[in-house]
């Protein structure tokens, strides 16, 4: 319920107003992005790399509107790419790139970014957003795959399709990230129960780690990443044939001591100064979060 009423309220612009000009709300956005631009950003990746973990850099944006928004976003991209250090990819945003425009220009947009990131040598994986953006985003990465195999795809599982989705990217090559789903989805396309939501996680999981593909493993969630350690196992993977993914600022102990293991951990490291959205979906994920930001606005 909190969630949703928290979601709901970000669309609103007077709160989005009162809530990026408060001067508090930089200290909560310091502990989940790295910083307003990409040399902050870099050396945070730089940090992450020393200590034994792995990077996707993601230029805050969303919801871009105009073309020259969207161009903004793909030349940010060409620029971050040839400075990426170790093995650090980049995710990206379509709704960033024009999705809401026009898909054709947001295909475009995401070539260009493809084409930086193969010249650098490393990966693109595109982020999914709001559920009425799937399909586009699933057509569009069908495209951007026939040349660039290596696009990583999420798949929500909170969304009833899923395991369907799912299914049809566990093929050899396919890098899938798998996480919960941080939007609001309605019930008719979404699961709306915690319990049912871990459930389709789990069903997902087990598709994924049967497959030939690379499982992205996204999850902050104790029990899951229990799971898909013993899912691996049964499956006979290998520590390189797959991946755990995590949010910067959340869990690091937990990141580290996965990634002294053994296993492949890779954190997500947003940055940029359009981190509204965001950090809405952080708070509204865990009421704690909430609890911090209320208790840094009243002792400021
Ligand atoms: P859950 O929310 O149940 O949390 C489990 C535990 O993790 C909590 O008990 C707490 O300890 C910790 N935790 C989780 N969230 C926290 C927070 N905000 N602050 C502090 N502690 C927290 N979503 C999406 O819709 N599209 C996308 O493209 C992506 N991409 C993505 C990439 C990566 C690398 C990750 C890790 C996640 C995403 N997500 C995402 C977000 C994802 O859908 C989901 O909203 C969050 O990961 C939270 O869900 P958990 O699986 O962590 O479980």
């Amino acid at each position: 319920m909190l969630r949703r009423t928290l979601l709901a309220a970000s669309r609103s612009p007077a709160l989005r107003t009162a809530v990026v000009t408060a001067p508090v709300t930089r200290r909560v956005v310091r502990r989940f992005v790295a910083g307003d631009d990409s040399e902050r950003a870099l050396e945070a990746a730089s940090r992450l790399l020393s200590d034994g973990l792995l990077v996707s850099l993601d230029r805050l944006g969303e919801d871009v509107r105009d073309r020259a928004g969207a161009e903004a976003t793909v030349r940010a991209y060409e620029k971050l790419l040839p400075e990426l250090p170790g093995d650090t990819e980049v995710s990206v945003k379509l709704t960033a790139l024009g999705q809401a425009l026009d898909e054709d220009l947001a295909l475009a947009n995401a070539r260009r970014v493809c084409a930086a990131a193969a010249r650098a040598g490393t990966t693109v994986t595109l982020d999914m957003e709001d559920h009425t953006t799937v399909g586009s985003t699933l057509r569009v990465l069908d495209a951007l795959r026939g040349e660039y195999p290596w696009v990583g795809a999420v798949v929500q599982a909170q969304l009833r399709r899923a395991e369907e989705y799912c299914a049809g990217l566990a093929y050899e090559g396919s890098r899938v990230r798998l996480c919960k789903g941080a939007y609001d989805p309605p019930p008719e396309v979404a699961f709306t129960r915690r319990s049912e939501v871990d459930k389709s996680y789990v069903r997902c999981l087990r598709t994924l780690m049967a497959g030939p593909g690379y499982p992205m493993v996204a999850t902050h969630d104790p029990r899951l990443i229990e799971i898909a350690d013993a899912l691996r196992l049964i499956r006979g993977r290998d520590s390189g044939s797959f991946e755990y993914q995590m949010l910067y600022g959340i869990r690091p102990d937990e990141q580290l001591r996965l990634a002294e293991t053994g296993a492949r951990v890779r954190v997500y490291v947003p940055y940029g100064s359009e981190w509204y959205g965001y950090l809405v979906r952080r708070l509204a994920e865990r009421p704690a979060n909430l609890a911090f930001f209320l208790r840094a606005l009243l002792t400021r």
